[in-house]
């Protein structure tokens, strides 16, 4: 998939996904979700909180070849089939853009009658709609996933933070969109998200229509060796300088924790001239 990045403002950022130059490793489990989607099983992608998982969908999604096609919908504080819908309806904007070889699936979305707008930084779609209620929303939710399954690209259809469906009320989203798996098994699913004992409940418990849909992949902290080594290469591109001792302690310190570990070398890197240098506090 062709995707332009734009350029952080640190080579080490705590939020977004800027392109494989400023994401570390993560070979094995690019390897083990590509495995997954040419075997065509739906995949449980989770893992503590900050770890990286949404940045390796979207290191995936850069892995996609011309023909494949990635709608990354993020469902974070969604809270009703309505707002699933309007974000499904954005993501499939957002990963098919407005050309005439598109224009199905533009008119399919147009008949919700969305109000479309620009975010005013990224220049993505975004998109909110006014659906009277759950049933009309369902109705929309199936009607989205049927057309897509009509399109001749292969299509991979992520929903990040998908725990949150357990919170709609009255609704049927999960025997909905098993139903629509079942039917047009051509789509290849991941679903992902850091609330694991949510996740479970949805994909563990027999009584639930999604039990034993999924493979699990748990995503554990980047190879420190790998990491240390990514970090230096960092610094120095940039001219800078730091000792392999401050990189280790600063890995050991944050527990090889992502997050922190960015957020610290962002820190130090922005901080610093030349060379980094480290005073343990007494
Ligand atoms: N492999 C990596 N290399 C470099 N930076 C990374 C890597 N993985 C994650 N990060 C950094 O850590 C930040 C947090 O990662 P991300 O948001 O992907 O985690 P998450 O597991 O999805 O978090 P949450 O549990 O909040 O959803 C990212 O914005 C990115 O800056
Ligand atoms: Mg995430």
């Amino acid at each position: 998939m062709k995707i332009d990045y734009s350029t952080p403002n640190t080579p080490f950022p705590t939020f977004g996904y800027f392109g494989p130059k400023y994401f570390c490793d993560r070979e094995d489990e690019l390897h083990a979700l590509d495995l997954a989607f040419h075997g065509n099983i739906p995949i449980l992608l989770t893992g503590i909180r900050r770890l990286g998982k949404t940045g390796l969908l979207h290191h995936f999604l850069h892995h996609r070849k011309k023909k494949e096609v990635g709608i990354f919908v993020d469902l974070l504080n969604v809270g009703d089939m309505r707002g699933l819908v309007a974000k499904l309806s954005e993501a499939i904007l957002r990963a098919f853009p407005e050309e005439k070889k598109y224009k199905a699936i533009w008119e399919t979305t147009q008949k919700l009658r969305p109000t479309i707008s620009f975010d005013e930084f990224s220049g993505l779609p975004q998109v909110s709609l006014s659906l009277s209620n759950e049933k009309e929303a369902e109705r929309s939710f199936t009607h989205l996933l049927d057309s897509l399954s009509s399109r001749s690209e292969q299509l991979v259809l992520i929903f990040d933070e998908f725990q949150q469906v357990i919170h709609f009320e009255d609704s049927h989203v999960e025997s909905v969109l098993r139903s629509e798996m079942q039917q047009h098994p051509s789509i290849h699913y991941i679903f992902s998200g850091s609330k694991t004992h949510l996740l479970s409940r949805i994909f563990q418990d027999s009584t639930r229509p999604f039990y034993g849909m999924v493979q699990s992949i748990y995503l554990e902290k980047l190879n420190a060796s790998v990491y240390q080594k990514f970090i230096a290469t960092k610094f120095s591109e940039a001219g800078k300088s730091i000792s392999n001792e401050l990189i280790k302690e600063i890995i050991s310190w944050t527990d090889g924790h992502t997050y922190y570990t960015q957020y610290v070398c962002d820190q130090l890197f922005s901080g610093f001239q030349k060379k980094c240098k480290f005073k343990r506090p007494d």
